[in-house]
C-alpha cells in the first residue's frame, strides 16, 4: 500500500472513496465533512436529521456520490463522544474504515486525519495513529489459506490536508506509523507461523534477514558455542528436541559511547508441549506462539533501527522447542545456568524462565544498562489479567514508569503486579540455589521472581504477554490471531529512554 500526504481540497480529490468523520451528537457537520456535504446536496445533514447518521462510536455510513464529486464514495465514520476521544480511537476508526472499503472493492482511498480538527489531537500524532491503524487493521495471514488472501487490496492511502505548512510534520509521522505497524505485522507473521516451519533455526534465519534489511547486526549462537559459554539452562530445555537451539543476538548501535544501552530479551520457544511435564492436548496448538516475546523484541529492534533512534539496543532471543523424548529434561534434574547459578527443574513446562535466565545474563554481559524482557511466560498471568492487560514486573520504579508510559502511548495496556521479597520463599529449593516453579500460588509473580535472580541489580522490567499475544476475535486494528503486542511499546520505550 502506497501511503502519502496530499495537500489539497477533499471536494476535488479523485479516488474510490474518501473517509470523513463526525462526533456523536453533532448536528451541523464542519470542516471536510461539511465541504463534501455541500457537494452532495446536503445528504449528510439530511441523514443526521433523519437519525441515520449518529456519529456514535463504531457507526459508519457509506454514501455513493454518483458523479457529484470526483470521489466515488464518501464513508462517514462515527468518532463517538468527543470527551472519550483518544489516539487509540484514531487507530481503530482508521482500521474499521479501511476494512469496510476493502470489502467493497475500493483500491484508491483517501482520508482526512481523524481528530486533528475538532478532536483537538496533535495532527502529527493523529496522522501516525491513522497510518498505524490502517496498516495493522488490514493485516491478514494468508500464507496457507488462499481465501484469506483474496486479490482485493487497498493500493493507495492518501491523507488529505489543506494546510501546506503541515506537510513535513505529517509526512514524517506517516513514515513513523508505517515503520511501527509494519514491524508489528512482521512479528504477527512469525507468531502465526506454525511450529513445523518456524523451527529455532528458521527463526534465526528470519531474524538475520529482517536485521539485514533494517541495518541491524545479527549473530546466531549454535549449540557448540552455547556449550562453551555454559548456557546450561537453554541447553537443558533443548535436550528433548531434535531441532538444535539457537541464541539469536541483534545489535543496533544508533549511538556510540555514553547514553542508555537497552537490552531486550524475548522468549523464543517455537513450540511448547510442556516436555515430560506434558500439557493436556486441548489448545496445545496455541503453543506455536510461545515465541511471541522473541518476535516482539526482534521486530522492535528493527523498528528502532529504521527510525534511526540515537540509542544502543542489544536484543537476545533464546530459541528452542520444548518436547518430551528419551533425552529430555526430567523433573528433579539440576541445571547450571550461564551465570553459574544452579536450578532444580521441578516442572519441565516452566521452560520459558530457564531459557530467559541465560539470555538475561548474556544481555547484561553484552553491556545492557536497562533490561526489558517479553515472554508468554505463565497461564497464571492469563488468569489474573485476561487478554486485556499484559503483566509488568520490575526491580526499578523509574524504568517501570517508562514502560507503562510507553504502553499508554502505543495503546497497549500493561498492569503492574507486585514483587515483594516474601514471594522468593516459594522458589527456594532444598537441593539447588533456586527451583523453576513455585506451584500455583502467585504463579505469574514467582515466574518473575525467578527471572529476577538473573538480572541482579540492572534496572529491569519483565512483561508477561501470555494473555495478550494472541486474540481470539477480531477487534478494531487487531485481527484474530497473533497481535504483535509490545513491538510498538518497546520502540516507544527506546524513544522515552532518550528523553529521561
Ligand atoms: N508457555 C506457557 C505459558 C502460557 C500459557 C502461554 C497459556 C500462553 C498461554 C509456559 O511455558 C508454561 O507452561 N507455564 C507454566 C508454568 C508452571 C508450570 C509453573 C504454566 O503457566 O502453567
Ligand atoms: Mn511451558
Ligand atoms: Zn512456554
Amino acid at each position: 500500500m502506497d501511503i502519502r500526504v496530499v495537500i489539497g481540497d477533499v471536494a476535488a480529490f479523485r479516488c474510490d472513496a474518501i473517509v470523513v468523520n463526525l462526533f456523536e451528537g453533532v448536528k451541523e457537520p464542519a470542516g471536510a465533512t461539511a465541504a463534501l456535504d455541500a457537494a452532495l446536496d446536503r445528504a449528510v445533514r439530511k441523514l443526521i436529521r433523519g437519525g441515520e447518521i449518529t456519529g456514535k462510536w463504531g457507526s459508519q455510513t457509506l454514501l455513493h456520490t454518483l458523479g457529484r464529486l470526483p470521489a466515488e464514495r464518501v464513508l462517514v465514520m462515527g468518532l463517538g463522544k468527543r470527551e472519550e476521544f483518544s489516539l487509540d480511537r484514531v487507530r481503530a476508526v482508521s482500521a474499521e474504515a479501511l476494512k469496510a472499503l476493502r470489502k467493497v472493492g475500493a483500491r484508491q482511498v483517501a482520508s482526512i486525519v481523524h481528530g486533528a480538527g475538532a478532536g483537538g489531537v496533535n495532527p502529527a500524532q493523529a496522522a501516525q495513529a491513522l497510518v498505524e491503524g490502517a496498516v495493522l487493521g488490514l493485516y491478514r495471514f494468508g500464507r496457507y489459506k488462499p481465501e484469506n488472501d483474496d486479490a482485493r487490496e487497498i493500493t493507495a492511502l492518501s491523507l488529505l490536508e489543506r494546510d501546506r505548512a503541515k506537510l513535513r510534520a505529517l509526512t514524517e509521522a506517516v513514515r513513523r506509523g508505517r515503520i511501527l505497524a509494519e514491524a508489528t505485522n512482521a512479528a504477527r507473521d512469525l507468531v502465526n507461523e506454525p511450529g513445523n516451519t518456524l523451527t529455532p533455526s528458521e527463526l534465526a534465519r528470519r531474524a538475520a534477514a529482517m536485521a539485514r534489511r533494517s541495518g541491524v547486526r545479527c549473530r546466531v549462537l549454535a549449540p557448540a558455542e552455547l556449550t562453551r559459554m555454559g548456557a546450561g539452562a537453554l541447553l537443558g530445555v533443548a535436550r528433548g528436541s531434535h531441532e538444535p537451539p539457537r541464541m539469536i543476538v541483534l545489535e543496533y548501535r544508533g549511538r556510540r559511547g555514553a547514553g542508555p544501552h537497552l537490552g531486550l530479551v524475548g522468549k523464543g520457544i517455537t513450540f511448547d508441549s510442556g516436555g515430560i511435564s506434558l500439557k493436556p492436548a486441548e489448545n496445545m496448538e496455541a503453543m506455536k506462539g510461545d515465541m511471541a516475546g522473541g518476535a516482539a523484541v526482534l521486530a522492535a529492534t528493527c523498528a528502532v533501527a529504521r527510525l534511526g533512534l540515537p540509542i544502543a539496543v542489544t536484543a537476545v532471543i533464546p530459541a528452542t522447542e520444548n518436547l518430551p523424548s528419551g533425552t529430555a529434561l526430567k523433573p528433579g534434574d539440576i541445571l547450571r545456568a550461564m551465570s553459574g547459578k544452579t536450578i532444580e527443574v521441578v516442572n519441565t513446562d516452566a521452560e520459558g524462565r530457564l531459557v530467559l535466565a541465560d539470555a538475561l545474563h548474556y544481555a547484561r554481559r553484552r553491556g545492557a544498562s536497562h533490561l526489558v524482557d517479553v515472554a508468554t511466560l505463565t497461564g497464571a498471568c492469563v488468569v489474573a489479567l485476561g487478554s486485556v492487560n499484559s503483566g509488568a514486573f520490575s526491580n526499578n520504579q523509574g524504568l517501570l514508569d517508562t514502560v507503562l508510559a510507553a504502553g499508554k502511548a502505543a495503546g497497549e495496556k500493561i498492569w503492574p503486579l507486585p514483587m515483594d521479597p516474601e514471594y522468593d520463599d516459594l522458589i527456594k529449593s532444598d537441593v539447588a540455589e533456586i527451583k523453576n516453579s513455585g506451584g500455583r500460588k502467585g504463579g505469574a509473580i514467582t515466574g518473575a521472581k525467578f527471572l529476577q535472580h538473573f538480572v541482579e541489580d540492572t534496572p529491569w522490567v519483565h512483561l508477561d504477554i501470555a494473555g495478550t499475544s494472541d486474540a481470539d476475535k477480531e477487534k478494531g486494528y487487531q485481527p484474530k490471531g497473533a497481535t504483535g503486542v509490545m513491538v510498538r511499546t518497546l520502540a516507544q520505550v527506546a524513544v522515552e529512554l532518550l528523553e529521561t
